[in-house]
């Protein structure tokens, strides 16, 4: 939610932070903007509602004048419509003195009360503008940037990473945050910011992970981090994994063809260097075995597909673990005063590390004295740093704001982990962790498959199907959640209606719904992992085929049964049951994005979306 970079060196700073909220725009793209202070040492600046390339296109047509110091920002609007004036940056009231942005300021009003009572005037309706004017006032008052942002922290209340440069200190660059995004990364006479490190990979992999409540300066020589009362801090240094390349769409159409391609990769990926002899072993959680000897309950907390992921796991975990899972979204977790303690291990799940909903469920449950493991695909991220445990999945940077490859990967991680509890809690045979382990390392190759030989059909069906309205899905065990997973993604990439349902739901309800026509993919078991499911889907389709459902079915290579009823068949290779999700999903994520491309529409950026949800 909003993408921040800065930047202080010898270059000019214009490409590098356009480059940067190229690199962040899926962080929020209603307005992007930049401040430069020029080489004659004036701050200049530029925003524009609409897409980055909006604001490219106005500095094509009318360039700015360039300089050593800037700050770029890109927006997904919370506090004033998605307008030129709303777009950050925003300046303090001489002008001198710019600002970006991420979360929300909570007690803006008051402050603004406060600022307008003094005889300030405020161009914008957002809550970044009164901490502008807020730290122009105070840098009156002390002339120097850090202790500016250290009077005006004091005041702030709610979410914020802020950035901001004054043109009487070129050459610096301060940030601070509360509980949203910011990391450094450390070049070579030059240093950069950024909401993650996406935004300066292509000139480092050296980067500085800044804790919660901390203040950074970044100047061309050096980096100093402090703590809101001016204490000095130690930061972790990490090394970012990834290369710049992986973040770039390569020749694919769009960063979510390429995502899901890279599906079989992101398995594999997740798994390599954790299976041993049969054995999954995870080096992260050497030495943390009383995570998980002394609890006596799961939870696993997390948002959207990451939630699906989560109710996936939730069935190996128990399997595996005999210990009770409960799955529940992490908005809804905090607020129900849950009855949680030392015994209760609180798993969270999220891509970007970032969700501000599953960081304070977290943070919630540590309170309460419980254990914490997170499931994180970005490092540097808050969530897993306030978490007692992480286990990274290995995805890969997801660009596209639809989450797909990090989803496989988020369920072959708790797959690894239900199997690695299993291990240390004596509750798995051998011969069924070698078997499990043998059937994740042919996921890879199975994902493959699908993309190989039904890739085509489900672009060419989803063309066909390019004016539907309407679209349920159905699944059972861990086919539900699969059934949920499509129906999101439809309706987030595709915008149209679509519910994913229990298909032993069906008959309690939304059967209702079926009438002639209507579209209904159902993901069908495997007939040889489990007959009676499968008999009890087969039985489910054909009720709905009765009342003229248009059925597709995703099902087992070799399943003749679903044939006299499905209009359609999606086939995924055979795969024991727990392991049948992460083939099926596929052709449910190539439909989605198949049938939003014959709509004509953007499908790396959907509308009204952001990828990094960081405010609740
Ligand atoms: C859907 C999607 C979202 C995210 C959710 C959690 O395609 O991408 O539902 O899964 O916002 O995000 P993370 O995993 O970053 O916490």
């Amino acid at each position: 939610m909003c993408g921040i970079v800065g930047y202080v060196g010898p270059r000019d700073s214009q490409a590098i932070l356009l480059s940067g909220l190229a690199r962040l725009e899926y962080r929020g793209y209603d307005s992007a903007g930049i401040a430069v202070i020029d080489r004659e040492g004036d701050l200049d600046m530029r925003k524009r509602a609409g897409k980055l390339q909006v604001l490219r296109d106005d500095l094509t047509a009318h360039p700015m004048a360039d300089g050593t110091t800037g700050i770029g920002h890109t927006r997904w609007a919370t506090h004033g419509g998605p307008t030129d004036v709303n777009a950050h940056p925003h300046l303090a009231d001489d002008g001198k003195l710019a600002v970006i942005h991420n979360g929300i300021i909570e007690n803006f009003a008051e402050l603004k009360a406060e600022l307008l009572a003094e005889g300030y005037t405020f161009r914008s309706e957002t809550d970044t503008e009164v901490a502008a004017v807020l730290l122009g006032r105070e840098f009156a008052a002390s002339h120097d940037l850090v202790a500016a942002f250290r009077a005006v922290v004091a005041r702030l209340e709610g979410a914020f990473t802020l950035l901001a440069m004054h043109q009487d200190q070129p050459g610096l660059v301060v940030g601070a945050r509360r509980n949203s995004p910011l990391v450094i990364g450390l070049g070579e006479g030059e240093n950069f910011l950024g909401s993650d490190v996406a935004a300066f990979v292509e000139h480092t992999r050296n980067a500085l992970a800044i804790g919660q409540d901390q203040i950074v300066a970044i100047t061309p020589q050096g980096v100093e981090v402090t703590d809101f009362a001016g204490g000095t801090v130690e930061v972790e240094p990490f090394e970012v994994v990834w290369d710049a390349s992986a973040a770039e769409k390569g020749g694919w159409s769009s960063f979510m063809a390429k995502e899901v391609s890279e599906e079989p990769e992101a398995v594999a990926n997740t798994l390599r260097g954790r299976l041993h002899e049969g054995a999954v072993v995870i080096p992260e959680l050497d030495g943390l075995d009383d995570l998980f000897l002394g609890i006596n309950r799961v939870i696993v907390v997390a948002c959207g597909t990451a939630a699906y992921a989560g109710m996936v796991g939730k069935y190996a975990l128990e399997q595996w673990t005999r210990v009770p899972v409960d799955v529940e979204l992490a908005h809804e977790f905090r607020y129900r005063d849950p009855v949680i303690g030392p015994d209760t291990l609180v798993v969270s799940i999220s891509q970007s590390g970032e969700t501000m909903d599953t960081l304070m469920a977290v943070k919630y449950a540590r309170e309460q004295g419980a254990k914490t493991l997170s499931i994180c695909n970005t490092q540097g991220a808050t969530i897993p740093r306030e978490s007692d445990a992480i286990v990274y999945t290995h995805a890969g940077p997801e660009v596209a704001v639809a989450s797909t490859k990090a989803f496989v990967a988020q369920i072959t991680a708790l797959y690894l982990l239900a199997l690695h509890i299993g291990r240390v809690r004596g509750s798995l045979a051998t011969e069924v962790a070698r078997d499990a382990v043998a059937q994740l390392e042919a996921v890879p190759a199975g994902i493959a498959r699908v993309l190989e030989t039904e890739q085509e059909h489900i672009e060419q069906f989803a063309r066909w199907m390019g004016d539907t309205q309407s679209v349920l899905f159905l699944g059972r065990h861990v086919g539900y959640p699969i059934a949920l997973e499509g129906a999101l993604k439809l309706k987030e990439l595709a915008y149209i209606h679509a519910e994913g349902f229990a298909a032993g739901e069906l008959k309690h309800g939304p059967i209702a719904l079926i009438e002639p026509g209507q579209a209904v993919f159902v993901i069908v078991p495997s007939p040889r992992a489990s007959r009676e499911l499968h008999k009890k889907v087969v039985s489910n389709i054909q009720e709905i085929r009765a009342r003229g459902a248009r059925v597709i079915a995703v099902a087992e290579e070799g399943d003749a049964a679903v044939l006299p009823f499905a209009d359609e068949v999606l086939r995924i290779p055979l795969a024991g049951p727990l392991f049948e999700p992460l083939l099926a999903v596929v052709p449910l994520h190539i439909f989605a994005m198949g049938l939003a491309t014959a709509k004509g529409l953007d499908v790396d950026q959907p509308r009204n979306l952001a990828k990094s949800v960081t405010v609740e």
